[in-house]
């Protein structure tokens, strides 16, 4: 499979480079640079900037297969959402925001691996600190944007006029937050109390990033993980699910996903609050959530193989999701499927390049966001 990655790339190329460019020229040079805030799902290399740590196995083949031919730190099989909003845009992809002589001219990537909205010290207090694995959480991320702020733009005025002129892509946060208690098998109920502080740092996140001079600000919702093969693997064992538990379409888990939908609905209701506070902003909610549902309802439109949501890159475990916690994608034992584009799940918990593409497009011209990232007609500001 790896000598067969090169190949595949340049057919890549050779393909994008035959598709009307009438597309780029419409969005080419909108914004003069992304900033992108979150955790694994829009992780580019953060965590493996010094090296990759032994036990990241993220950061190793066949992650990275189909786009990119090696493994890059970012969690899938190649782009992520905000790959594809660059390349749309015009900018090269993003660099991870902590990389060494870098150019951040055009925008940087602060995700990480692991981020949660909630503060270290939250989950402690929780008696959760054991479980939460923390390298950059949501207000740590904004801190390292003020300070890459010299490398970006120069005088105060500078800098607001530029972000002004900038997309900012805060999130999905608030996935990990709640990943901490579930899998400490902690009551429902519990994880349902932190959801007004998750709401509140995103709310302060935004409202730091208007304050940099942001104007145009993306803040996607969470996930369906009750669809995700990692949680569907421990369905019965750990989380005590029973047959009535699951969607009778979709195979999913009825618990998880209304927790994800409630969470997004909070999170709505949270920017349409600061919409009226800032009505100079264009603040957009994202829809990871409906996408991964349509995926599963309806693959054939996507090209997705019609099956039970299961993990392209993985091997045998608990149920028939290809998860197994002790051979997880990149470990021994482990293998991806021959063509990642056929599954939505890469790995059981992060999605796969084509999976991310159709997301990405849906947040751009409006099927998976509100209002779409291009304006139309009847939604520009
Ligand atoms: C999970 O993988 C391990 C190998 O790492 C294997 O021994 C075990 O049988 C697998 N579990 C299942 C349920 O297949
Ligand atoms: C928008 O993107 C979605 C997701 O890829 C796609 O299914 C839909 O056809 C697109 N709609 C338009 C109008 O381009």
């Amino acid at each position: 499979m790896r000598g067969k990655a090169p190949t595949l790339f340049y057919l890549l190329l050779l393909v994008s480079s035959l598709i009307p460019p009438h597309i780029e020229a419409e969005t080419n040079g909108r914004y003069a640079a992304i900033f992108n805030f979150g955790d694994s799902l829009v992780d580019a290399g953060n965590l493996i900037v010094n090296g990759t740590p032994d036990y990241l196995a993220t950061a190793r083949y066949p992650y990275g297969m189909t786009y990119f031919g090696k493994p890059t730190g970012r969690c899938s099989d190649g782009r992520l959402v905000v790959d594809f909003i660059c390349q749309e845009f015009g900018i090269p992809l993003l660099p991870p925001s902590k990389a060494h002589n870098a150019n951040f001219k055009q925008g940087a990537n602060f995700a990480i691996t692991g981020a949660t909205a909630l503060e270290t010290e939250f989950f402690e207090k929780l008696g959760l600190g054991q479980v939460v694995w923390n390298s950059g959480a949501l207000h740590t991320q904004i801190k390292w944007f003020q300070d890459l702020k010299p490398q970006i733009c120069g005088t105060p005025e500078a800098c607001k006029e530029f972000f002004s002129r900038s997309l900012f892509i805060l999130g999905e946060f608030g996935g990990n937050d709640y990943n901490a208690p579930l899998f400490a098998r902690r009551k429902f109920k519990e994880v349902y109390a932190m959801m007004p502080h998750v709401m509140k740092s995103i709310s302060d996140g935004v409202e730091k990033l208007i304050a940099e001079g942001a104007v145009d600000i993306v803040v996607p919702g969470v996930l369906p993980v009750g669809c995700f093969p990692v949680y569907l693997s421990l369905s019965v064992n750990m989380f005590k699910i029973k047959k009535e538990g699951f969607g009778s379409r979709s195979g999913c888990m009825k618990k998880f996903n209304t927790l994800a939908w409630v969470h997004n609905s909070l999170l709505r209701q949270t920017i349409a609050e600061l919409r009226v506070k800032y009505p100079q902003a264009r603040i957009i909610y994202a829809d990871y959530y409906s996408a991964a549902i349509q995926f599963i309802l309806h693959p054939e439109k996507y090209g997705f193989a019609k099956q039970i949501p299961r993990a392209c890159c993985g091997a045998p475990g608990e149920g028939v999701y290809n998860f197994n916690m002790t051979a997880k994608c990149g470990e021994p034992g482990a293998t991806a499927c021959p063509d990642p584009s056929t599954h939505w799940s890469w790995d059981g918990i992060h999605l796969t390049e084509a999976a991310y593409g159709h997301i990405a497009r849906g947040w751009l011209n409006g099927s998976f966001a509100d209002p779409p990232i291009i304006p139309t007609e009847s939604s520009s500001r």
